[in-house]
């Protein structure tokens, strides 16, 4: 059996306007999560962004997914283990750092157990430690992600993207918890707002398949989320302004925010450049990243491999 396994796992952005808890699409930006049985004491060990933010502790969310694998598989969990996260994600912004670091901790422990679970099997352990399956069932597939719970499956169908399209993400320097974003919404929605959002997320979906990505305009808008947690971040609307007249061809919140992803195929930099001004005038600091689209998902290999 393994005695270690490494995973990388892609950030992703969730929601894309309409798909509340549904759409997910994994970005070209990743964390490493490494296991390893060893003589020593059990530690977690984090590195990299926002490390200050995140517990170098057995709380951390990836050691107990790892727990949550051997418990499943009926094996006890080591005396020993070393987990180790090399963190690239910025933390509690919108980026699904936490879906990462629990694949990590799955798919790592999972290998070190023998490999008793399938990705789909995985897939459903995440969501159900994550609260719902969109970022952790991108950052495992790869692409643009649909994903539907049924009972207490998740069911994901990944749609190819133009290997053109880009996310500018402006992320600034406040978090926002996914908790206090999610509490500031409504308990009952109306229906043209059902309606609003399900026509747009189809047409978004099929706005990318077909590559007719100029209905993206249209198809990201949303009456269910942003229009409640836009209230949490300052300059929200002058940052969707600021990037639409530099040419994106569409914007929408990060998964619960407070990072604004704007959509484009070209003037990435631009783009970026009016969205960290826009942010700046409301007297938030903010760092761009520019991102290309993550095709491949969560990979996961043991020293042993060849
Ligand atoms: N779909 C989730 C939400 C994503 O919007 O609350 C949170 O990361």
């Amino acid at each position: 059996m393994s005695q270690n396994a490494t995973s990388r796992i892609p950030a992703s952005t969730t929601n894309l306007g309409p798909g509340f808890d549904v759409l997910g699409l994994a970005l070209q930006l990743y964390s490493t999560v490494s296991l390893e049985i060893t003589d020593n004491d059990t530690e977690v060990i984090v590195s990299g962004v926002d490390v200050e933010k995140i517990p170098s502790t057995p709380d951390h969310i990836a050691f107990q997914a790892v727990k949550s694998i051997f418990d499943r598989s009926g094996k006890q969990l080591p005396n020993g283990l070393k987990l180790t996260i090399a963190n690239g994600i910025p933390a509690i912004r919108g980026l699904g750092g936490s879906g990462t670091a629990i694949l990590g901790g799955l798919l790592t422990a999972n290998v070190l157990c023998g490999n008793p679970f399938s990705r789909p099997e995985l897939l459903n352990f995440a969501s159900a430690l994550e609260g719902h399956p969109d970022n952790v069932a991108a950052s495992m597939h790869g692409g643009l992600v649909i994903s539907v719970k049924e009972n207490d499956d998740i069911h994901t169908i990944q749609i190819p993207c133009d290997p053109a399209l880009h996310v500018v993400l402006a992320i600034p320097e406040f978090t926002l918890s996914t908790k206090k974003a999610r509490d500031i919404l409504p308990k009952t929605v109306d229906f043209s707002d059902a309606i609003y959002n399900i026509s747009r997320s189809s047409l978004l979906v099929a706005s990318i398949a077909t590559g007719k990505l100029d209905m993206l305009s249209i198809a990201m808008n949303d009456s269910l989320h942003q229009p409640y947690r836009s209230t949490l971040i300052p300059g929200f609307a002058d940052v969707v302004a600021a990037a639409t007249s530099a040419g994106a061809l569409s914007i929408a919140l990060s998964g619960a925010g407070p990072t604004i992803a704007a959509y484009c195929l070209d003037n990435m930099q631009e783009v970026g450049t009016q969205m960290q001004e826009a942010f700046k005038h409301n007297e938030i600091p903010c760092e761009i990243q520019i991102l290309g689209i993550d095709r491949e998902g969560a990979q996961v290999w043991s020293d042993g491999d060849s």
